[in-house]
């Protein structure tokens, strides 16, 4: 399976119906969190079967993954979790979307592509004119986690989230996990890469003020 696309391709201009939050979820009111390039999704099956108080909500934009995410979901019968293949740039990006950000208690970027070349660095998901949409349309305190093992990486999304006036830091010393999306410090495929290895994780947490 490719394990590289280019997100700014003409095959993600056309984006999929996004169904509203009652067709993707048993309760919709729960509280909502949304992983952007999720891959395999198995990072958000391992929380929303410990999580059931949590809907978890994945973008993908390799279909494949998607098609598997999806059939392993209704196989298993899970009705806090759905995946939405595309790029998650231009899902959110269309006014048809706008009810997800708004509804968003928490967004995560884990380890995303690091598209090392300068001039590729436009692929990269987190991108000003992005954070811009996502900081019009989020509710005040949502937060934002981003983790990469690429430093370069982190300073560029730091730097991105970090010029937008809506985004504060929050100290992760201060912070309740046990309150987020992840209270048992669930890893994605590629943090359990990164710890095996030894690498550096930086990470960081914003809230939309
Ligand atoms: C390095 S992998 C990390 C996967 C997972 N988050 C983890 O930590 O194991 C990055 C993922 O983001 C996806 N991706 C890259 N750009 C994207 C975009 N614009 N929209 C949605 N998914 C994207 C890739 O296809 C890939 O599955």
């Amino acid at each position: 399976m490719r394990q590289h696309v280019n997100p700014l391709s003409s095959n993600f201009i056309q984006t999929e119906r996004i169904p509203s939050l009652s067709e993707m979820f048993g309760d919709s009111k729960l509280n909502l969190h949304l992983d952007i390039g999720c891959a395999s999704g198995e990072f958000l099956f391992d929380l929303a079967l410990v999580n059931t108080s949590w809907n978890y909500l994945g973008i993908e934009i390799r279909e494949k993954l998607v098609n598997n995410a999806r059939l392993k979901m209704l196989e298993r019968e899970i009705k806090n979790l759905y995946f939405v293949f595309g790029n998650a740039n231009n899902i959110l990006n269309n006014v048809q979307s706008e009810f997800i950000i708004k509804n968003l208690k928490s967004i995560s970027f884990n380890f995303p592509d690091p598209w090392f070349k300068k001039r590729h660095h436009k692929r990269r998901v987190v991108q000003p004119e992005f954070i811009n949409i996502l900081s019009n349309s989020l509710q005040k305190g949502t937060l934002i986690f981003i983790k990469t093992d690429v430093k370069d990486l982190f300073d560029y999304m730091d730097c991105t989230l970090s010029s937008n006036f809506y985004f504060k830091t929050i100290d992760k010393k201060n912070f309740n996990f046990s309150e987020s999306f992840n209270p048992n410090n669930v890893k994605t495929n590629r943090e359990k890469y990164v710890i095996f290895n030894q690498l550096d994780i930086f990470e960081k947490i914003y809230i939309k003020i």
